[in-house]
């Protein structure tokens, strides 16, 4: 997969965008990421790209002139997006449409944003990480970035993951997961999940994914149409861990 961004600290990007899974599915070639900094499409000795609001306001705004330049030069791969407070939210079904496309960019603005007109006549959306605002697009890439390519089919060592952690196929929070030692300050793990029983196992980490879903985020519950009655007896089969 392709992955363009433009942004006026490309060394942020590309930089957070070298390690871990990122940096090995880069050197590997599933992901080729190309950032690219408007600035290099100036003409002018001090490299302006950005200026006041016509009518007055606080703060700059980026000229479109070195965006659509740097767009036109580099052709980045389709759709573009903006990264804008305004924007489409981000989510992990987003995260699964774009991991489907061969390549997207996205577009960080810096200041207090970018001159409608790019919006109006250049990119083809915008998204938002969520309502908050953020200096710039850059962690916001970041963050779109990492969550679209650990979706990649051999990105993770482990395919799975992505269809039974929090948001998968189940629409569910992921369940409590413990890992050695058994104890630890007096604090055990949950007897079954030691157990080798792993029907009874499946079905108590179905419970769990169930009531902590339902204790954090009553919205997914909803979403997905409720809890049906074989669902019903799970949770009445195995109460919930404790949660703080
Ligand atoms: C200071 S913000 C501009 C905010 C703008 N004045 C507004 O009120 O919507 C500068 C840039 O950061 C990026 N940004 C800020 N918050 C964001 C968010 N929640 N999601 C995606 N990008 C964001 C955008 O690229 C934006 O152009």
């Amino acid at each position: 997969m392709r992955i363009d961004v433009l942004s006026l600290f490309p060394d942020m990007v590309d930089g957070f965008c070298s390690h871990s899974l990122l940096g090995r599915a880069r050197e590997t070639g599933l992901v080729d990421l190309r950032c690219h900094d408007p600035r290099d499409y100036t003409h002018d000795v001090h490299r302006t790209v950005d200026d006041a609001p016509f009518g007055g306001g606080a703060g700059m705004l980026m000229r479109p002139e070195p965006i659509i330049e740097c767009i036109e030069a580099v052709a980045p791969p389709r759709p573009l997006f903006l990264l804008s407070p305004g924007g489409r939210r981000f989510d992990q079904a987003t995260a699964a449409e774009l991991a489907a496309l061969d390549g997207f960019s996205l577009l960080c603005g810096r200041y207090e944003g970018i001159d409608h007109r790019v919006r109006e006549h250049v990119v083809d959306g915008e998204l938002s990480i969520g309502d908050v605002v953020l200096a710039g697009g850059e962690v916001a890439a970041c963050l779109i970035i990492e969550a679209v390519t650990r979706l990649i089919p051999g990105v993770m060592g482990n395919d799975e993951g992505p269809v039974t952690e929090s948001f998968g196929v189940s629409g569910l929070l992921e369940e409590p997961q413990y890992t050695r030692p058994a104890t630890y300050r007096g604090w055990d793990v949950p007897e079954i999940l030691r157990s080798g029983d792993h029907a009874r196992v499946a079905r108590w980490r179905k419970a769990q994914a169930l009531h902590r879903t339902m204790a954090m985020r009553p919205d997914l519950i909803e979403a997905r149409g409720g809890i049906d009655d074989a669902e019903q007896r799970l949770l009445e089969e195995f109460p919930p861990v404790p949660y703080p």
